[in-house]
């Protein structure tokens, strides 16, 4: 097989990309192992940044989304007695849209099934080779056993934390950044109206919990566990108790509803960074380059991000030959991943207990100057609701 880009992953990195090579007329193919059922229905990221809605929009995917997507001024950020509203639009005048990932997808592969796309799922045994030459190839065994070799200009892993191509950059070339937290997030959707118009991020000093979304029928929730919490220890009452205790049911009048849960699992906290993003022609993408904890909600806008950069280097190197924007791709990139990293760190430091009391009283006095102070206020929100794609 031959084409000018192989993608692994599809992912919402991999396929917003083949989208927007597409639109610069650069045929590409996308490999996943997964099955096309199972991509679409993982739940996982929930908000996209005004960057990434303007993205979507101007690519041509932004009409579902603005049809069913929620646009949101801020958060609420609280503590126990406390609730503040962040305006986000007022203090940076960019706001952020209630738009699942799952919905996400949907869009992208309508999209690719629309332009005819070449996406092969359950493909096995990927493996990059002669990354450092102008004639990279891909080696896969296709869902029906058969094997193949795909020939091309330029491979891009979009294959997430645990596919091949991170590694496939050499030890001696690449570095990495890596933070583990001591807590992980234990995250239920619930059939259930939201109790609130836009998410709440509260810091309690039994941990963490947020109140998040993604329609006026269905509730996202997520409370701060232990590392190696097991779901079947968390009944469907104990969610809902230490949800009520966390968010503050009762207070000023404020009441939480508790609905059918109709999935819970865990997420394990991580920050990861791995540079550089590409080596020879292999560039990484999204998550195959960088983790972020999910408190700052930025993994899916940042692979938007990447992509965003990513389609017109790789468009002006191969229509064009110019090497100049696929050349800078890495370090222009990097300059938003260490800024996000430090914003979804920043976050979660800010807003999860570990058990110290000194590190309590500086988290409450944090929240108090970030609720209070229109600088510190701003700082959130800017960052929050995205800086523009290229920062
Ligand atoms: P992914 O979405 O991970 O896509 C990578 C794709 O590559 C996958 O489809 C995978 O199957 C495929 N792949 C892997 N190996 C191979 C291979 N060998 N060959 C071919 N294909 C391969 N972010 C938030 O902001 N909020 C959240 O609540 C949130 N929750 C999350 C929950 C979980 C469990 C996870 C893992 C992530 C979560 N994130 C969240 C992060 C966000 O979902 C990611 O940042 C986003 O999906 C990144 O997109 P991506 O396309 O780079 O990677
Ligand atoms: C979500 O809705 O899943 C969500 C929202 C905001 C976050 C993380 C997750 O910071």
């Amino acid at each position: 097989m031959r084409s000018r880009v192989a993608i692994v992953g599809a992912g919402p990195a991999g396929l917003l990309l083949s989208h927007l090579l597409a639109a610069e007329g650069v045929e590409s193919v996308v490999l996943e192992t997964r099955s096309r059922e199972y991509v679409a229905a993982r739940v996982r990221a929930g908000i996209l940044e005004h960057s990434t809605v303007e993205l979507l929009t101007g690519a041509g995917l932004g009409g579902r989304l603005r049809e069913r997507g929620d646009e949101h001024r801020g958060i609420h950020l609280q503590w126990p007695h406390e609730r503040h509203h962040l305006d986000f639009v007022d203090l940076t005048g960019r706001s952020v849209w209630v738009y699942g990932q799952t919905e996400v997808q949907k869009d992208l592969v309508e999209a690719a099934d629309a332009r005819g796309q070449d996406v092969r799922y359950e493909v096995t045994g990927v493996e990059l080779h002669e990354l450092t030459t102008e004639r990279p190839h891909v080696t896969f065994t296709a869902a029906d056993g058969t094997a193949h070799r795909l020939d091309v200009d330029v491979v891009v892993g979009c294959d997430g934390s645990f596919g091949p191509s991170r590694a496939a950059v050499p030890g001696t070339v690449r570095r990495s950044w890596e933070r583990t937290y001591p807590y992980s997030w234990l995250g239920v959707l619930a059939d259930v109206a939201p109790s609130t118009d836009e998410l709440i991020y509260a810091w309690h000093p039994e941990g963490f919990a947020m109140h998040s979304m993604r329609s006026a029928t269905v509730s996202r929730l997520y409370l701060q566990v232990p590392n190696g919490t097991d779901v079947a220890d968390w009944s469907d009452d104990r969610v809902w108790d230490a949800l009520a205790t966390r968010l503050g049911h009762g207070q000023d009048g404020w009441e939480l509803t508790p609905g059918p849960i109709t999935s819970k699992s865990v997420l394990p906290m991580r920050s990861y960074v791995q540079t550089p993003m590409r080596h020879g022609r292999l560039f990484l993408a999204g998550d195959a380059a960088h983790t972020v904890p999910p408190t700052g909600a930025k993994g899916l806008n940042l692979a938007v991000a990447d992509v965003a950069l990513l389609a017109p280097a790789l468009a002006e190197l191969l229509v064009k030959g110019d090497t100049a924007l696929a050349d800078a791709y890495s370090d222009t990139a990097l300059r938003r991943v260490w800024r996000c990293t430090h914003f979804s760190w920043w976050m979660t430091t800010m807003l999860h207990t570990s058990g110290d009391r000194f590190d309590e009283q500086l988290q409450l006095s944090q929240l108090r100057w970030v609720a209070t102070s229109e600088a510190g206020a701003t700082g959130l929100a800017e960052n929050y609701a995205g800086l523009p794609i290229g920062f």
